[in-house]
């Protein structure tokens, strides 16, 4: 029996939802490394140029796929143009293979949160802290389970009732949380033991002023790529969800205003989390915090950063750790929709069947991801990097590798096969006039699939750049 397609409330609630999904780790712990590492202010130009081009570009195609085809990613593809389901099936792929993973790392935040609030500041702060929990047996995975529970309990309750409410009263708080610490991290003023003093705004000299030494043209080729690389990931794009999303919005909606929305609370979110952090690690650690990447830097540099704040770091930390779980939160429930809406769709399951099937082939999932920390360490290598485990192969083959192939291939569907007429057409469909529109023409045409090979090519470890 066909069911009614479930839809946002509201706009405020698709953008709150959207945005949502789009503010999560991606913004808070790999915007500000990148920064740091790309020329501070020289990145963050790059960064602004791309999210006005090319992510406005390719989120308005997914939006406008979804709310077209009122599908989710499986069979959306499919039924705007025959013959390129199997589009739908890469892109459904992809939030299938980072949900697992994604969950492990929402479990790492629960476990800091639980540590900062039990006063265990110093003792997050050790060496070997981090590495000693995520290697443990079971507490990952209890951690994880936590994260998980929350996540499946909102896809339970559905769009309107779990999605929309949970985002209308998660996101303004989170927007205050970061706020709050940005402001804090810039009147941060410490003496290391050698008698340097360090500000917070020297810190955020170095996060805003482009930083032009010895760029060369190779050198700013890798600026765009790791911008590009990063808008893709922090905006939600080619992961299924903006299609799951836009599915539930309703037909007179102003598609055009919801999606600069979403793109400036986005974009506001990672500079603001570059403001909250990297004064914060340069005033207590210098430039050397600023050089540990990924996991290093939330979850080892921060917590030292947190310990050096005396007795304000455990309430900063708890604080600190509340907010990127509420970003963790909202963009984990978005990876999961993608895949409930996609078994909704495809194979006409109600929404508990389709959650309790993809909950327990993520679940599962996320234990081997766990386990390979422990009992099933190995090291692999990848062409980008050695000693990698689970998870980082995981990551790899959603991000490196099928993102780029789908948003190519979704490029050259839109651009080339079906025009982008289309689109235009369907964000015009309300009667609001959609802005940028040649520009929009010429970036999924053309500047878009060429960039997306140099980030695919980059990303395999084709080119190096
Ligand atoms: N867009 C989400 C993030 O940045 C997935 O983490």
């Amino acid at each position: 029996m066909e069911q009614k397609r479930s839809s946002f409330g509201g706009t405020i609630g698709f953008v709150l939802a959207a945005a949502g999904s789009a503010v999560g780790l991606g913004n808070i712990w790999r915007f500000p490394y990148l920064a740091a590492k790309d020329g501070g202010g020289l990145f963050i130009i790059v960064y602004l140029i791309l999210a006005l081009t090319f992510g406005f570009s390719l989120l308005t195609t997914e939006v406008a796929i979804g709310r077209k085809s009122k599908q989710g990613p499986l069979t959306a593809y499919g039924k705007i143009k025959k013959g390129w389901g199997f589009l739908g099936v890469l892109g459904c792929l992809v939030p299938a293979i980072i949900l697992p993973y994604y969950c492990v790392i929402g479990g790492w935040v629960v476990k800091y949160l639980s540590v900062f609030l039990t006063g265990g500041c110093s003792a997050a702060a050790e060496d070997g802290y981090f590495t000693s929990f995520i290697s443990g047996t079971y507490e990952p995975i209890i951690m994880m389970a936590l994260f998980f529970c929350i996540v499946a309990f909102v896809i339970f309750r559905g769009v309107n009732k779990g999605i929309e409410s949970m985002s209308k009263v998660i996101m303004p708080i989170l927007l205050i949380l970061v706020v709050g610490i940005a402001v804090f991290s810039l009147t941060i003023k410490y003496e290391s033991p050698d008698g340097t003093v360090r500000t917070g705004l020297q810190g955020l000299k170095i996060l805003l002023v482009p930083n032009l030494k010895g760029v060369t043209a190779g050198k700013f080729l890798n600026v765009l790529v790791d911008a590009m690389g990063q808008l893709f990931f922090s905006l939600s794009v080619a992961m299924g969800i903006m299609i799951a999303y836009g599915s539930y919005v309703n037909d007179k909606a102003n598609l055009s205003k919801s999606i600069n929305q979403i793109e400036i609370f986005d974009t506001a979110v990672a500079i603001l989390a570059g403001v909250m952090i990297v004064p914060a690690v340069f005033a207590f650690m210098g430039q050397d915090g600023l050089d540990s990447s990924g996991p290093g830097l939330m979850f080892i540099s921060l917590p030292k950063v947190f310990a050096a704040m005396g007795r304000a770091g455990d309430i900063i930390g708890f604080l600190f750790f509340a907010m990127v779980l509420f970003a963790a939160l909202t963009s984990a429930i978005s990876i999961m929709e993608a895949v409930v809406a996609s078994f909704m769709d495809a194979f006409k399951m109600s929404r508990v069947k389709a959650a309790i099937l993809e909950g327990l082939i993520a679940f599962a999932g996320a234990v081997i991801v766990c386990l390979g920390y422990n009992k099933l360490y190995f090291e692999a290598k990848l062409p980008v990097a050695d000693g990698v485990q689970i998870l980082d192969i995981l990551d790899y083959i959603s991000n490196n590798v099928l993102m780029p192939a789908v948003a190519i291939a979704t490029c050259i569907l839109i651009g080339w096969v079906v025009k982008p007429k289309t689109v235009i057409d369907e964000v015009e469909k309300s009667g609001c006039i959609m802005g940028r529109k040649k520009l929009y023409v010429v970036m999924i045409k053309y500047i878009a699939p060429v960039l997306l090979f140099v980030l695919f090519l980059k990303s395999i470890g084709i080119i190096n750049l």
